[in-house]
Protein backbone atom coordinates (compact mmCIF):
# COMPACT_ATOMS: atom_id res chain seq x y z
CA UNK A 1 0.00 0.00 0.00
CA UNK A 2 1.45 3.23 -0.73
CA UNK A 3 1.44 6.05 1.51
CA UNK A 4 3.95 8.52 0.39
CA UNK A 5 5.02 9.73 -3.24
CA UNK A 6 8.71 10.74 -3.36
CA UNK A 7 9.16 13.49 -6.35
CA UNK A 8 12.48 13.86 -8.02
CA UNK A 9 12.71 17.33 -9.02
CA UNK A 10 14.62 18.41 -11.61
CA UNK A 11 12.35 17.47 -14.70
CA UNK A 12 9.48 15.39 -12.84
CA UNK A 13 8.11 19.02 -10.70
CA UNK A 14 10.67 21.85 -12.24
CA UNK A 15 11.69 22.20 -15.51
CA UNK A 16 15.60 23.20 -15.34
CA UNK A 17 16.79 21.04 -17.24
CA UNK A 18 17.70 23.62 -20.16
CA UNK A 19 19.28 26.11 -17.01
CA UNK A 20 21.63 23.11 -16.38
CA UNK A 21 22.37 22.88 -20.23
CA UNK A 22 23.58 26.38 -20.42
CA UNK A 23 25.62 26.62 -17.61
CA UNK A 24 27.56 23.54 -18.61
CA UNK A 25 27.59 24.47 -22.21
CA UNK A 26 29.27 27.70 -20.89
CA UNK A 27 31.57 25.47 -18.87
CA UNK A 28 32.72 23.34 -21.86
CA UNK A 29 33.01 26.20 -23.77
CA UNK A 30 35.22 28.05 -21.83
CA UNK A 31 37.44 24.48 -21.60
CA UNK A 32 36.64 24.19 -25.81
CA UNK A 33 35.18 20.54 -24.33
CA UNK A 34 32.68 19.18 -27.22
CA UNK A 35 28.94 18.94 -25.56
CA UNK A 36 25.64 18.43 -26.85
CA UNK A 37 22.64 17.78 -25.73
CA UNK A 38 22.92 13.76 -26.06
CA UNK A 39 25.90 14.12 -23.24
CA UNK A 40 23.42 16.41 -21.13
CA UNK A 41 21.19 13.56 -21.21
CA UNK A 42 23.57 11.80 -19.08
CA UNK A 43 23.60 14.26 -16.71
CA UNK A 44 20.27 13.81 -15.65
CA UNK A 45 19.78 12.79 -11.93
CA UNK A 46 23.45 12.64 -11.74
CA UNK A 47 25.49 14.86 -8.57
CA UNK A 48 27.24 17.92 -9.88
CA UNK A 49 30.77 16.11 -9.46
CA UNK A 50 29.59 13.34 -11.59
CA UNK A 51 28.41 15.56 -13.95
CA UNK A 52 31.61 17.25 -14.04
CA UNK A 53 33.63 13.67 -14.88
CA UNK A 54 31.14 12.96 -17.91
CA UNK A 55 31.66 16.20 -19.56
CA UNK A 56 35.43 15.71 -18.68
CA UNK A 57 35.06 12.37 -20.88
CA UNK A 58 35.63 14.44 -23.72
CA UNK A 59 38.29 16.74 -22.63
CA UNK A 60 41.87 16.75 -24.06
CA UNK A 61 43.65 17.42 -20.59
CA UNK A 62 43.55 16.06 -17.64
CA UNK A 63 42.46 18.42 -14.30
CA UNK A 64 43.49 18.11 -11.10
CA UNK A 65 41.27 18.04 -8.38
CA UNK A 66 41.09 21.41 -7.49
CA UNK A 67 40.51 22.33 -10.74
CA UNK A 68 38.06 19.62 -11.27
CA UNK A 69 36.39 21.57 -7.51
CA UNK A 70 36.78 25.45 -9.18
CA UNK A 71 34.89 23.66 -12.63
CA UNK A 72 31.94 22.77 -10.63
CA UNK A 73 31.58 26.04 -8.74
CA UNK A 74 31.86 28.03 -11.72
CA UNK A 75 29.30 26.08 -13.56
CA UNK A 76 27.22 26.30 -10.32
CA UNK A 77 27.10 29.76 -10.13
CA UNK A 78 26.43 30.10 -14.04
CA UNK A 79 23.61 27.99 -12.86
CA UNK A 80 22.49 29.70 -9.81
CA UNK A 81 22.21 33.00 -11.27
CA UNK A 82 20.37 31.42 -14.04
CA UNK A 83 17.85 29.89 -11.64
CA UNK A 84 16.87 33.61 -10.38
CA UNK A 85 14.86 33.63 -13.73
CA UNK A 86 12.72 30.77 -12.51
CA UNK A 87 8.80 30.99 -12.19
CA UNK A 88 5.64 28.85 -11.36
CA UNK A 89 5.75 29.27 -15.06
CA UNK A 90 8.28 26.25 -14.81
CA UNK A 91 6.46 24.01 -12.90
CA UNK A 92 6.08 20.76 -14.91
CA UNK A 93 2.19 20.09 -16.59
CA UNK A 94 -0.02 18.98 -14.19
CA UNK A 95 2.28 18.56 -11.01
CA UNK A 96 0.42 21.06 -9.27
CA UNK A 97 -2.94 18.68 -9.93
CA UNK A 98 -1.26 15.61 -8.63
CA UNK A 99 0.33 17.13 -5.69
CA UNK A 100 -3.26 18.16 -4.61
CA UNK A 101 -5.11 15.01 -5.79
CA UNK A 102 -2.41 13.08 -3.53
CA UNK A 103 -3.26 15.45 -0.65
CA UNK A 104 -6.67 14.91 -0.73
CA UNK A 105 -6.42 10.96 -0.61
CA UNK A 106 -3.79 11.41 2.54
CA UNK A 107 -0.76 10.67 0.73
CA UNK A 108 2.37 12.30 2.64
CA UNK A 109 4.54 13.85 -0.32
CA UNK A 110 7.79 14.55 -0.45
CA UNK A 111 11.36 15.72 -2.75
CA UNK A 112 14.28 13.08 -3.23
CA UNK A 113 16.50 14.88 -5.30
CA UNK A 114 20.05 15.39 -5.96
CA UNK A 115 20.45 18.61 -6.35
CA UNK A 116 22.19 21.06 -3.70
CA UNK A 117 20.00 23.60 -5.32
CA UNK A 118 16.87 22.12 -4.64
CA UNK A 119 15.21 24.44 -2.09
CA UNK A 120 16.04 27.19 -4.00
CA UNK A 121 14.43 25.72 -6.65
CA UNK A 122 11.32 24.79 -4.60
CA UNK A 123 11.33 28.59 -3.07
CA UNK A 124 11.75 30.21 -6.92
CA UNK A 125 8.90 28.59 -8.18
CA UNK A 126 6.42 28.73 -4.75
CA UNK A 127 6.18 25.41 -3.69
CA UNK A 128 8.83 25.18 -0.79
CA UNK A 129 6.18 25.00 1.70
CA UNK A 130 4.10 22.17 0.02
CA UNK A 131 6.03 19.02 0.32
CA UNK A 132 6.01 17.37 3.86
CA UNK A 133 9.42 16.42 3.77
CA UNK A 134 12.62 17.62 1.27
CA UNK A 135 15.50 15.55 1.06
CA UNK A 136 18.30 16.33 -1.47
CA UNK A 137 22.04 16.45 -2.48
CA UNK A 138 22.79 18.05 0.75
CA UNK A 139 21.22 15.43 3.19
CA UNK A 140 23.35 12.47 1.45
CA UNK A 141 27.45 12.11 -0.05
CA UNK A 142 26.13 9.02 -2.16
CA UNK A 143 23.98 10.17 -5.09
CA UNK A 144 21.51 8.44 -7.56
CA UNK A 145 21.71 5.44 -8.25
CA UNK A 146 22.21 4.88 -4.88
CA UNK A 147 19.13 4.88 -2.86
CA UNK A 148 20.33 7.31 -0.04
CA UNK A 149 18.00 10.42 -0.81
CA UNK A 150 14.88 8.32 -1.09
CA UNK A 151 15.41 6.56 2.20
CA UNK A 152 16.10 10.35 3.61
CA UNK A 153 12.98 11.11 2.52
CA UNK A 154 11.39 8.29 3.61
CA UNK A 155 12.55 9.39 6.78
CA UNK A 156 11.98 12.23 7.08
CA UNK A 157 8.08 11.71 6.46
CA UNK A 158 8.36 8.52 8.82
CA UNK A 159 7.13 6.02 6.55
CA UNK A 160 8.39 2.92 5.81
CA UNK A 161 9.97 2.55 2.56
CA UNK A 162 7.54 -0.69 1.24
CA UNK A 163 4.96 2.02 1.65
CA UNK A 164 6.57 4.65 -0.89
CA UNK A 165 7.05 5.43 -4.69
CA UNK A 166 9.16 7.26 -6.48
CA UNK A 167 8.81 9.42 -9.65
CA UNK A 168 11.39 9.68 -11.85
CA UNK A 169 12.81 10.92 -14.86
CA UNK A 170 16.24 9.80 -14.67
CA UNK A 171 16.78 5.98 -15.30
CA UNK A 172 19.60 6.69 -12.33
CA UNK A 173 16.75 7.87 -10.11
CA UNK A 174 14.74 4.38 -11.15
CA UNK A 175 17.56 2.54 -10.11
CA UNK A 176 17.90 4.44 -6.90
CA UNK A 177 14.35 3.84 -6.22
CA UNK A 178 14.76 0.40 -6.84
CA UNK A 179 17.78 0.05 -4.67
CA UNK A 180 15.57 1.87 -2.00
CA UNK A 181 12.59 -1.37 -2.49
CA UNK A 182 10.33 1.98 -3.55
CA UNK A 183 7.33 1.40 -6.34
CA UNK A 184 9.09 3.25 -9.52
CA UNK A 185 6.94 5.15 -11.76
CA UNK A 186 9.38 6.58 -14.73
CA UNK A 187 8.54 9.78 -16.66
CA UNK A 188 9.96 10.83 -19.39
CA UNK A 189 13.38 10.18 -20.62
CA UNK A 190 13.47 7.28 -17.30
CA UNK A 191 10.39 5.23 -19.30
CA UNK A 192 13.37 3.66 -21.41
CA UNK A 193 13.99 2.04 -18.15
CA UNK A 194 13.60 -1.85 -18.02
CA UNK A 195 13.36 -1.46 -13.90
CA UNK A 196 10.42 0.88 -14.19
CA UNK A 197 7.37 -0.31 -12.37
CA UNK A 198 4.84 1.63 -14.32
CA UNK A 199 5.40 3.74 -17.08
CA UNK A 200 3.43 7.77 -17.27
CA UNK A 201 3.41 10.43 -19.86
CA UNK A 202 1.82 12.59 -18.05
CA UNK A 203 1.87 13.39 -14.20
CA UNK A 204 -2.01 12.66 -13.38
CA UNK A 205 -1.74 9.41 -14.70
CA UNK A 206 -0.01 8.19 -10.85
CA UNK A 207 -3.50 9.03 -9.33
CA UNK A 208 -4.67 5.66 -9.89
CA UNK A 209 -1.32 4.01 -9.81
CA UNK A 210 -0.83 4.76 -5.91
CA UNK A 211 -5.04 4.24 -5.30
C1 LIG B 1 19.72 16.48 -10.47
C2 LIG B 1 19.80 16.82 -11.94
O1 LIG B 1 18.42 16.66 -10.01
O2 LIG B 1 20.61 17.29 -9.72
C3 LIG B 1 21.24 16.71 -12.41
O3 LIG B 1 18.99 15.94 -12.69
C4 LIG B 1 22.15 17.57 -11.54
O4 LIG B 1 21.31 17.10 -13.76
C5 LIG B 1 21.98 17.18 -10.08
O5 LIG B 1 23.51 17.41 -11.94
C6 LIG B 1 22.83 18.03 -9.13
O6 LIG B 1 22.35 19.34 -9.16
P1 LIG B 1 23.03 20.59 -8.49
O7 LIG B 1 21.95 21.63 -8.53
O8 LIG B 1 23.39 20.20 -7.07
O9 LIG B 1 24.24 20.93 -9.28
MG1 LIG C 1 15.26 14.46 -12.72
Amino acid sequence: MIKAVIFDLDGVIVSTDHYHYRAWKALADQETIYFDEEINNRLRGVSRMESLEIILERANKSYTEDEKVALATHKNNIYVELLDQLSAADILPHAVELIDALKLKGIKIAIGSSSKNAKKILKQVGLYDTFDAIADGTDVTRSKPHPDVFLVAAEKLQIDKTNCAVVEDAEAGIVAAKNAEMLAIAIGAATLSDLADAKVEDLLEIVPIVK
